[in-house]
């Protein structure tokens, strides 16, 4: 089992946007390729539950989230895609793991601690609306991590620490128990760049300040139209450095259109122009997957049907392989 095992989540809380296409779907479908590995991407819902409780949405985002994945055309041939709550093995290891878990150890995670802070700051009970979801979210995550035995797992930096926590889960069931998990790693693309939103700050949905991926052409283009820009006039030089519409563009351009792209700047290229080719560039890379979108979306059967189908492979390796960790625990028949 020497095969390097790529795995990554993403919660089902809203609708794509731009940023996590460049940062995350566009370089995990193209990992999935590597004839070397062996890639598991699933829609994250139990985590999701944890901050969406408007079932609604729920619904609405999964089906988003994996029409995405579909059209910008994730193989689910080589890749085995599946929504974690189609996996029971997931939810049982993660009880398993939870006996294994310190407390400490989740009373240092990072989102937990700013729950707490928040909440101090506001003269409010220090555990004032915190579930023991929120609590929990790292063991959730390790199971669905040390589930695949999972080498590498790509994520923002913001995630490392759970990683680390995932290691340090497994560690001490190895130790306790017997070897059965593999150590996996954080994969942070630092190379991949952060894409600004149309403010300039990071496109988080926190700033309300995303390009949803799979606007209409018209919608797409006065989006773009909006990204905020200085106010220097047409013929006047500009940094391409100190600018989000330039980091937007270039997170879609080839090394050669950057370096156009770059001297169109400094010989004072018009906003109104540069913001009319970034469009260009973007619409023209999503043109097509934006049709497949569209029909996916109005065929949920088809998108159910490869959630079934990953389920089925995703269980194949987890069912023997959570049966291997409860005999460890001593959780097995009498006879
Ligand atoms: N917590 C991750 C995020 O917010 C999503 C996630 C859930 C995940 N389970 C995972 C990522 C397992 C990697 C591996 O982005």
């Amino acid at each position: 089992m020497s095969k390097r095992t790529v795995l990554t989540g993403i919660t089902t809380t809203g609708t794509p946007h731009l940023g996590n296409y460049v940062g995350a779907i566009k370089p995990c479908i193209e990992a999935s390729h590597d004839e070397n590995v062996q890639s598991y991407y699933f829609l994250a819902d139990y985590h999701a539950l944890v901050k969406n409780q408007d079932p609604q949405r729920m619904q609405q985002s999964t089906l988003e989230i994996a029409a995405t994945w579909l059209a910008l055309g994730l193989d689910t041939r080589r890749a085995v895609f599946y929504r974690q709550s189609d996996i029971p093995e997931i939810p049982e290891l993660t009880w398993i793991l939870t006996c294994s878990t310190a407390k400490g150890l989740m009373n240092r995670a990072h989102a937990y601690k700013a729950a707490v802070q928040e909440n101090l700051d506001a003269g409010e009970d220090a555990d004032f609306a915190i579930t023991m979801g929120l609590f929990s979210y790292p063991v959730l995550m390790a199971a669905d991590i040390l589930m695949f035995n999972s080498t590498h797992v790509p994520v923002g930096k913001d995630q490392v620490q759970h990683l680390e926590m995932a290691r340090d889960i497994a560690q001490r069931f190895n130790h306790h128990y017997s070897e059965l998990f593999r150590l996996p790693e954080a994969v942070v693309e630092e190379h991949v760049a952060v894409l600004p939103g149309r403010d300039g700050r990071k496109m988080s949905k926190s700033y309300n300040n995303t390009i949803p991926l799979w606007l209409p052409e018209k919608q797409l283009r006065k989006a773009i139209m909006k990204i905020v820009t200085n106010s220097l006039e047409p013929g006047e030089p500009k940094d391409p450095d100190d600018s989000a519409l330039y980091a937007i563009y270039a997170a879609f351009a080839s090394p050669e259109q950057r370096a156009d792209m770059r001297e169109a700047y400094r010989e004072g290229i018009a906003w109104g122009q540069a913001k009319q080719q970034t469009f260009e560039l973007i619409n023209d890379e999503l043109i097509q997957a934006r049709e497949r979108y569209e029909a996916l979306i109005a065929e949920p059967e088809h998108i159910e049907q490869e959630l079934q189908e990953g389920a089925v492979r995703a269980r194949a390796f987890a069912t023997p392989f959570l049966d291997k960790i409860r005999e460890a625990t001593g959780i097995r028949k009498l006879v």
